[in-house]
């Protein structure tokens, strides 16, 4: 394998190995097959079957809505049939879904096995399968239960991006138009100039965007693993974004689109900030939605509940400028009276 496939960050607990555009027979490289367990979801299992051939595999339903404890509980039960041990290696094949449960399970099974990952989106490969935060959701409340713990490997087949629906290719740029956003400008005017079916049609051009894309989050979470710091920069447009996605059954690109434009509107009351325009002309040429009509009240509600508040404020991420973001307190009875006027403007 030459060297530019390969990337390999150490963080605290363990160093993660990144292999970009591999064949998944390359996981037999790098697991002992009889001890390794695959979890997938029904969709990528369906989609790619012969893949799965001699592999112990658990398959879970598709789904944010399956992003809860009962999963969790039928994994590990699934896991105890089959007999699975401390030396078990679990391997999440699919979305955010799939790597949230496969990393959670793996954490807390027998008190934690290794596990590894094959993201099958665009959203999995560039976002949540990096960075080790793995859980799952109760109620409304995304995430909110949840270990930071470190895959053994990132391994990235491209071709598995054939059966992906237009939506979650959408859904995926949502998170790449954010790294952009609050850390790479010139990939910001390079998305600007660009359009999905480019990346789309062009491997060369899609390689080297996801792997820019898992070098900028990876190098945000290799400096502050367990967010104390940069790392709190990741959550632009996921305050207000998380918020929406669960009470008005948004998908997680959607959410975080309309919570970027919303960010970037609270941004040109705290900084600088003047480019709320570009942000959602971006989002609009990738095909996010940047205008909702949403309950400021229930929003709130569920937003007091963000593990980013500290006492009566919220750390809100917010722009300095295209490509370079800020986290600023906001005191809780401001970021009400902002999100009112926010709704009542527009
Ligand atoms: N699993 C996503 C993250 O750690 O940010």
């Amino acid at each position: 394998m030459s060297v530019s496939k390969k990337l390999q960050y150490k963080f605290s607990g363990k160093t993660t190995t990144y292999y970009f555009d591999v064949e998944f027979a390359y996981l037999e490289k790098l697991v002992d097959k009889s001890q390794a367990v695959i979890l997938t979801d029904d969709n990528v299992f369906r989609g790619h079957q012969k893949k799965f051939k001699g592999w112990n595999t658990i398959v879970i339903p598709a789904g944010e809505a399956f992003k809860v404890q009962d999963t969790v509980n039928s994994v590990v039960d699934q896991l105890l049939t089959m007999g699975a041990d401390r030396k078990t290696f679990l391997i999440g094949v699919g979305g955010g879904v799939v790597t949230d449960i496969a990393g959670y399970v793996a954490a807390i099974y027998m008190r934690g096995i290794s596990f590894g990952f094959l993201p099958t989106s665009i959203l999995a490969m560039v976002d949540a399968s990096i960075g080790g935060k793995n859980g799952i959701d109760v109620g409304l409340y995304k995430n909110i239960v949840g270990t930071i713990r470190q895959p053994e490997f990132l391994l990235y087949d491209f071709s598995l991006l054939k059966s992906l629906p237009d939506e979650e290719w959408v859904n995926g740029f949502a998170e790449i138009i954010k790294h952009a956003a609050i850390k790479d400008a010139a990939l910001f005017r390079e998305l600007e100039k660009n359009k999905l079916s480019v990346y789309k049609k062009d491997k060369t051009a899609l390689v080297k965007l996801i792997r820019r894309n898992a070098v900028i989050k990876s190098d945000v979470v290799q400096k502050d693993e367990f967010e104390h710091a940069d790392r709190r920069m990741l959550n632009f447009g996921h305050t207000l974004g998380h918020a929406v996605e669960n009470l008005y059954k948004l998908s997680h690109g959607q959410a975080i689109s309309i919570g970027m434009v919303v960010a970037s509107l609270i941004s040109e009351a705290y900084t600088d900030f003047k480019d709320t325009d570009r942000i959602i002309d971006a989002l609009k040429k990738y095909g996010l939605p940047t205008q909702m009509d949403f309950n400021a009240k229930e929003v709130m509600n569920v937003l007091r509940m963000d593990k980013k508040k500290v006492r009566d404020s919220m750390n809100y991420v917010l722009l300095n400028k295209v490509g370079q973001a800020v986290v600023k307190p906001i005191p809780i009875a401001e970021l009400d009276k902002l999100l009112q006027s926010i709704i009542t403007a527009r």
